[in-house]
C-alpha cells in the first residue's frame, strides 16, 4: 500500500517495501514455518502470536505476531501506522533483557500490507504468568529485578517503552526477564509519535489517565518508571496492584481520588528493603520518581545484600 499523500510527512505510512529497505530489516519472507495453530497461542490487547520455527533451522522456534484488526474500512492504515511504529522503535534494540525483534514476514501477516512481526518464541511465557503460577522464591523475584536493565537501556536510547506491565515482560529460556511489546513505545524528540496512550490501566502512571481538561500527557520516562514500580510490585508480592479492586474503571477512580499503593499486611519478604525502593515510584507528583539509573543502582545493591 502506499503512503497517502494527502497527509503530513511524519504521519505517512511507509509501503511494506519501503519500510523493509529504509529500516534495513530483515525480510523473513519464505523464511518461517508456520506451526498452523486454528487458534492463536496467545492474545494481547491487539495481536494474536502464533507460533512457528525457522525454515533453516526447525529447532528455533519463533514467535508470530500478527495485529488482529477489524473490518471496519480504514482499519489496514491503522494497522499499517502501528506496525510501522512497532518495527521502527524494536528493530534497532539490542540488550540481553530485551526481546529480540528477527524480522517481517510479509507472507505471514493477516492482511497483504501488514506483515507478521517475528521475535524468537519464548517457551517460559510472562513474567506474570511465572509469579502467578510458579510462586517462586524471594531469590528467584529478585533475580526478575533485571528488567530495571533493559528499561535503562531503552532510557538510554530515548526511547519509552509507553505499556510496561508483567504480561509485557518474558521469561527467556535462562529464565532472564525480557521487555517486550513495543507497541505503544515511542523515540523521544522523534516526529510523528504522538500517538494518545490507551494502555492498562492498573499498571499506568495516573497523569496518563484520561483528563479531564483535555490536556493529553504522552508517556514518558517519568511514566514508565511508574509502570516498573508497579510491576515490580506484582513481581515482588505475586499479586497485581490494588489486587483488592476488581474493576479497572474502579481502580482509576482509586487513584484519582488521591490514594496510593500501600504496602500489603502482612509485609512480603524484604519489606524493609524493597519498599523504601519501590514507593517512590508511586509518587503523583512525576519528577519526585527515581530514574531508571537510580534504580537499577538500588535494587542491584539490595540483591548483593541479600
Ligand atoms: N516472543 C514471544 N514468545 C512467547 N510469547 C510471546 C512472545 N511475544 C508475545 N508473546 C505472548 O503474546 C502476548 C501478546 O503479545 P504482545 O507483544 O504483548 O502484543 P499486544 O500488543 O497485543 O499486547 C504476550 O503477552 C505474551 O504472552
Ligand atoms: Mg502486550
Amino acid at each position: 500500500m502506499a503512503s497517502d499523500p494527502s497527509l503530513p510527512p511524519e504521519n505517512r505510512i511507509e509501503s511494506l517495501a519501503e519500510l523493509l529497505k529504509k529500516h534495513d530489516y530483515l525480510d523473513l519472507a519464505g523464511k518461517i514455518n508456520h506451526s498452523k495453530e486454528i487458534f492463536p497461542k496467545h492474545t494481547g490487547g491487539y495481536c494474536d502470536v502464533y507460533t512457528g520455527h525457522l525454515v533453516a533451522d526447525p529447532s528455533y522456534k519463533v514467535a508470530i505476531k500478527v495485529f488482529r484488526g477489524t473490518d471496519k474500512p480504514g482499519d489496514i492504515k491503522t494497522i499499517e501506522r502501528w506496525l510501522n511504529r512497532e518495527a521502527v522503535v524494536w528493530h534497532k534494540l539490542k540488550h540481553e533483557n530485551v526481546l529480540s525483534f528477527l524480522g517481517l514476514a510479509p507472507d505471514l501477516g493477516r492482511f497483504e500490507a501488514c506483515p507478521a512481526l517475528i521475535s524468537p518464541y519464548c517457551t517460559n511465557g510472562t513474567v506474570g504468568d511465572y509469579v502467578q503460577n510458579s510462586n517462586p522464591p524471594i531469590e528467584t523475584r529478585l533475580s526478575l529485578a533485571r528488567v530495571a536493565r533493559g528499561m535503562e537501556y531503552l532510557h538510554e536510547q530515548d526511547v519509552i517503552h509507553g505499556d510496561l506491565k508483567p504480561s509485557n515482560v518474558l521469561m527467556s529460556d535462562e529464565n532472564k526477564p525480557l521487555v517486550c511489546d513495543f507497541g505503544r513505545s515511542s523515540i523521544l524528540y522523534t516526529r510523528g509519535f504522538t500517538t494518545k496512550f490507551a494502555g492498562s490501566t492498573r499498571y499506568q502512571a495516573p497523569e496518563l489517565f484520561p483528563p479531564e481538561n483535555n490536556v493529553t500527557i504522552t508517556p514518558n520516562k517519568c511514566s514508565d518508571i511508574c509502570a516498573f514500580g508497579l510491576t515490580a510490585f506484582e513481581v515482588w508480592t505475586g499479586k497485581p496492584p490494588f489486587s483488592e479492586i476488581i474493576y479497572d474503571h474502579s481502580v482509576m477512580m482509586h487513584i484519582t481520588g488521591g490514594n496510593t499503593l500501600q504496602l500489603p499486611s502482612p509485609p512480603p519478604g524484604m519489606a524493609d528493603r524493597l519498599w523504601p525502593i519501590l514507593s517512590p515510584c508511586f509518587s503523583i507528583t512525576p519528577e519526585n520518581r527515581p530514574t531508571i539509573q537510580e534504580l537499577v543502582q538500588s535494587l542491584e545493591s539490595c540483591v548483593q545484600q541479600s
